[in-house]
């Protein structure tokens, strides 16, 4: 199927930029995963981590929601924990549990032990990019976790990384110096390979009171957004990202992913103009009716209207049962609005 749409390429782009005055461009966050009929086929055959290191499938997997939605982005297959495999971590996803890192990280001394990243043991990600840039025309997205999230999954979780980082501070900024380095030469290998925009998940540093937010997650996003941001827009995510917005602005990236928790107008009115915002209609809208999902995002719209740097997206990634049809009528209703 040919995926030629070049007058659609520019739109994410401009709205990054915050100068785009056609319609707003729309994807959506785990825009290919279990809600997908076609995703399910090939999980039957394939473990989720095969999935993410053969760059064959990753690559059709990427694919897919690109030729079934139509979205104008494609947001490269993999995810934010694979960066682990480069401090010779072991990781599995376990069906019904989640990513499971092994050793988890307890002691000040397992972090002085980790060994130097080795950004080698993520080449299949590079082959991946390569392989999609060939066959896309619409622009395509890498990503990183942010260092406390990588951190939080490292050392077990939440409630124990909270524990470290309020017991020993010092040995929580070594790791999440390392983190960072590593971070940082694995989005240098994905922009190098062709990516054109780079997200930073820190899905659970939107979670901390402010003053730990500004003490273990501020400085590291801030050092990613500075190195990248003359080469790629960067766009910032975290969970609360709507209550957060002000901090996260003075971050200064190129564009904030929000939540669901604000609208949107009211977010753009104390962020400056020179922010992009992405989002953020609630996740589990798409699994309400087909009239409520176009109604809502309707309303998203209009509130939106002529802002030239609103992207359409969720406050969240998709939920696994959400039908496709439900995402297609999202996508279809922003492609109409304008
Ligand atoms: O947006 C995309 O579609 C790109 C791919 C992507 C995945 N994970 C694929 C994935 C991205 C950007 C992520 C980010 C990610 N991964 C985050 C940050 C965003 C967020 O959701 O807050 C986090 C915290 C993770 C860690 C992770 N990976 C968890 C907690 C889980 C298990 C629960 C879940 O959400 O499914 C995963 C597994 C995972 N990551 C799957 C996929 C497609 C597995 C789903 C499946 O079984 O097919």
């Amino acid at each position: 199927m040919s995926r030629k749409k070049t007058h659609e390429r520019a739109l994410l782009l401009d709205a990054l930029a915050c100068e785009n005055f056609k319609r707003p461009p729309v994807w959506l966050m785990r825009q290919a995963g279990r809600y997908m009929p076609q995703y399910q086929a090939i999980r039957k055959q394939h473990s989720l981590l095969t999935c993410f290191n053969d760059p064959d499938l990753a690559t059709e997997i990427t694919l897919l929601p690109i030729d079934l939605l139509k979205v104008d982005a494609a947001i490269l297959f993999s995810d934010i924990l694979i960066i682990v495999k480069a401090f010779g971590l072991q990781l599995d996803f376990i069906e019904g549990k989640g990513p499971q890192i092994h050793p988890i990280l307890v002691t000040r001394k397992q972090i002085d032990l980790l060994p130097s990243p080795d950004l080698n043991r993520l080449k299949h990600v590079a082959s991946t990019i390569q392989q999609l840039k060939r066959e896309l025309t619409v622009p395509l997205i890498g990503f990183a976790g942010g260092p406390f999230t990588v951190a939080s999954y490292m050392m077990g979780g939440l409630s124990l990384v909270k524990k470290f980082a309020y017991t020993d501070p010092k040995a929580m900024h070594e790791l999440l110096e390392k983190i960072l380095q590593a971070t940082i030469s694995y989005l240098d290998m994905q922009v190098t390979a062709g990516c054109e925009v780079l997200q930073i998940f820190d899905s659970w540093a939107g979670l901390l009171p402010l003053q730990a937010f500004e003490e273990f997650c501020v400085h590291y996003l801030q050092k990613i957004v500075q190195t990248f941001k003359e080469k790629v827009p960067v766009v910032v995510f975290t969970r609360g990202s709507s209550l957060f917005a002000n901090h996260l602005a003075a971050i200064a990236p190129n564009c904030i992913s929000l939540d669901w928790q604000l609208p949107m107008k009211e977010v753009r009115s104390s962020i400056s103009k020179k922010i992009s915002l992405q989002g953020n209609l609630d996740p589990d809208i798409l699994r309400s009716s087909i009239p409520k999902i176009r109604e809502e995002t309707r309303n998203l719209l209009a509130l939106m209207h002529r802002d030239p740097g609103f992207i359409v997206n969720l406050g969240h990634g998709v939920l696994p049962d959400t039908p496709l049809e439900n995402v297609q009528a999202f996508v279809e209703t922003v492609k109409e609005f304008f």
